[in-house]
């Protein structure tokens, strides 16, 4: 057996207008373009991608079959977002690097991309509970999450690196913003974050 299984192994899923794909080159120079926001969602802006050999390694991480898989949303072939799932989570079926770029948000694509998971989920792996983690500030994430039939399980101080490495530069204003959800504790910064649930089978409102 090859070391890198194919990414043709990981089939792209549809509905509510998407198709879910898996990385390749080609969504990868998409996502190169996508819009940035900066701090503090700076650890999902995607111009690294813009750099050839950073995109090629990229592009190999997110096609390998381990427990994670990784999918970019498309809309008539245009990269609009993207997802992974840890398949292994202590916590359930573990949501991360979800993320629509500016020049798409608005419109329910983060919802719906989830949603066309967790179907398919739910319809692969009958009976598992969903969980994800998200920074308390990061509201319209939120209100997507609850509209899926997540709910706040627990809410916990936890060091995140680039956040404090972000933190380092960033303006007198954009910290200001974050009060309440950031602390300097034990000689570094920590940010509030909500570890979300959801069971099998929870009501989902998607459109
Ligand atoms: C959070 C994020 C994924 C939302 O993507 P999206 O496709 O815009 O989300 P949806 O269209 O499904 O909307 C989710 C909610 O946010 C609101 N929203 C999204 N963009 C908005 C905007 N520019 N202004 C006001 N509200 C907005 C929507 O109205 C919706 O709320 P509602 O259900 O009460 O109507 C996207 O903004 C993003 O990638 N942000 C940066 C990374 C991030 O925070 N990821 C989540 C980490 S856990």
């Amino acid at each position: 057996m090859t070391r890198r299984r194919r990414a043709a192994a990981n089939p792209a899923v549809r509905g509510y207008g998407l198709e879910l794909r898996p990385w390749d080159n080609e969504l990868a120079a998409q996502m190169a373009r996508w819009g940035e926001r900066g701090f503090p969602y700076h650890p999902f802006d995607m111009g690294y991608l813009r750099d050839p050999a950073r995109a090629a390694a990229a592009v190999l991480v997110h096609q390998y079959r381990s427990q994670h898989r990784h999918y970019v949303a498309t809309e008539a072939g245009i990269a609009v977002g993207r997802v992974s799932v840890n398949l292994e989570d202590g916590e359930g079926l573990y949501f991360w690097a979800v993320h629509v770029p500016p020049e798409h948000e608005g419109r329910g694509v983060c919802r719906r991309m989830l949603a066309v998971l967790i179907e398919w989920l739910e319809r692969a792996m009958p009976g598992r509970d969903f969980a994800l983690i998200s920074n308390a500030f990061a509201e319209h994430a939120h209100r997507a999450y609850t509209a899926l039939g997540f709910t706040v399980a627990d809410t916990r101080w936890q060091y995140d690196r680039e956040m404090a490495e972000g933190l380092v530069t960033a303006t007198e204003g954009q910290v200001a913003a974050l009060a309440g959800n950031i602390r300097f504790a034990g000689g570094r910064w920590e940010m509030r974050a909500h570890l979300f649930r959801r069971r099998p089978g929870a009501a989902m409102s998607v459109e």
